[in-house]
């Protein structure tokens, strides 16, 4: 079975020709690529076996929120996904489990698949709070999911994505979680959502690039993976495309 690849290009590249070129390397029925809102529409037109996602989506359907994009404005480029919750975003831009509830109701209700980051910071790591920050982070985002959803139970991507893991590439670097335990963090999420009326589909983020890989694939409890930094190096994501689709 085929395991899938969420390429999160960040805020790269920095023109249009680039993505365009970035985007027909990576063109294949496994990934979906998020490339930044400025050039989602060029995306979306050179792909033909890829999926479509955004990187962020505002919680309000319409109205006066300067910056901010809309459900509607992105399913007008086919954008089938949307990564919300990403660390990133809570660190840098202050966004709140309150802000990540409302954007992944509305996301559930407009048929625009999830792909809700998950994970704990070095600090609360190391003194072995990982389970309960997990466990409030999901609780909250799955919180203002109408109980009556019905039976449809939509697909959701959680990424597990330990903050202290992300971007932190170099050699020699302790460069993400092991495969042993993220498979532990899965389980215990698996525990926690439970009785939520989604279908869960489980990533690990964090520095993943083609030699470490494998190894996430190979865990039976992981669908695929969240990858920065290596999705926007054309040549080694297409390597990981085919261990992927051979996983
Ligand atoms: P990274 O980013 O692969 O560069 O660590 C992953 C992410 O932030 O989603």
């Amino acid at each position: 079975m085929s395991k899938i690849l969420i390429a999160n290009w960040k805020m790269h590249p920095a023109t249009e020709a680039e993505a365009v070129k970035l985007a027909k390397a990576s063109d294949a029925a496994n990934v979906v690529l998020c490339p930044p809102f400025p050039f989602l529409s060029a995306v979306s037109r050179s792909i033909k076996k890829a999926a479509l996602g955004a990187q962020d989506m505002f919680w309000e359907t319409t109205g006066p929120f300067t910056g901010e994009v809309s459900s509607e404005e992105l399913q007008s480029f086919n954008v089938k996904h949307v990564i919300l919750g990403h660390s990133e975003r809570r660190s840098a831009l202050e966004e709140t489990d309150e802000m990540i509830a409302k954007k992944v109701a509305l996301a559930l209700a407009q048929g625009i698949t999830p792909i809700l980051c998950i994970g704990e910071t070095r600090m609360q790591h190391d003194s072995g709070q990982t389970t309960e920050v997990v466990n409030k982070q999901l609780r909250s985002a799955f919180s203002l999911i109408p109980a009556d959803a019905g039976s449809a139970q939509p697909v959701v991507y959680i990424a597990y994505e330990p903050v202290w893991a992300i971007s932190t590439n170099q050699v020699g670097a302790p460069v993400s979680e092991s495969p042993a335990d993220t498979q532990s963090v899965v389980r215990y999420m698996q525990g926690i959502i439970r009785g939520v009326p989604i279908t869960p589909r489980f990533l690990y983020g964090g520095s993943v690039n083609e030699r470490n890989l494998g190894d996430f694939l190979a865990c039976p409890e992981i669908d695929g993976a969240l990858v920065g930094g290596a999705s926007v190096r054309a040549t080694e994501f297409k390597k990981m495309i085919t261990q992927a689709a051979a996983a």
